[in-house]
């Protein structure tokens, strides 16, 4: 009777760890595909190769505050509301979260980062 419990208990355990992890990884996959439809403008994992502001290690709430003045229109910009507005409050979270642990391999990029906060 008990050893059953055990079994089931385990199981149950089992199961709920696979399907946290399987939520992870797939949160993972889906900000990674996000953040490769950004490289195109922004560079690989966000290193600006010119042109753009580079987005490798940019401060997380830097990060969201530009993002969501592009999605609200708040923020002057010529694509970037297109891009914003297309996101979800949690996904803008998750890129800044990921672009944030970017190591940065090209400088600022002027004049969008010429403020305190984008460090
Ligand atoms: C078509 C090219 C293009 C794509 C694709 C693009 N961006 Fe941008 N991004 C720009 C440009 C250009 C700017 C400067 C503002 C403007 O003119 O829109 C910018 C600005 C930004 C800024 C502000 C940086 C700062 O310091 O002011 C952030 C953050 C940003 N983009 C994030 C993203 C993310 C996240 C994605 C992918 C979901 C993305 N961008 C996709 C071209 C692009």
């Amino acid at each position: 009777m008990m050893n059953r419990l055990h079994i089931g208990m385990a199981l149950v355990c089992g199961l709920s760890w696979a399907a946290s992890l399987h939520a992870q990884d797939s949160t993972a996959q889906v900000t990674t595909t996000l953040a490769a439809s950004c490289a195109a403008c922004h560079g690989p994992q966000g290193n600006s190769l010119g042109g753009t502001p580079t987005l490798a290690a940019l401060n997380k709430d830097y990060f969201i505050q530009r993002m969501q003045g592009f999605k609200n229109g708040s923020i002057p910009a010529t694509v970037m509301h297109q891009h914003a507005r297309g996101l979800t409050d949690d996904e803008i979270i998750a890129l800044a979260a990921y672009f944030a642990a970017q190591p940065r391999q090209t400088p600022l990029t002027a004049p969008h980062q010429a403020f305190q906060g984008a460090q």
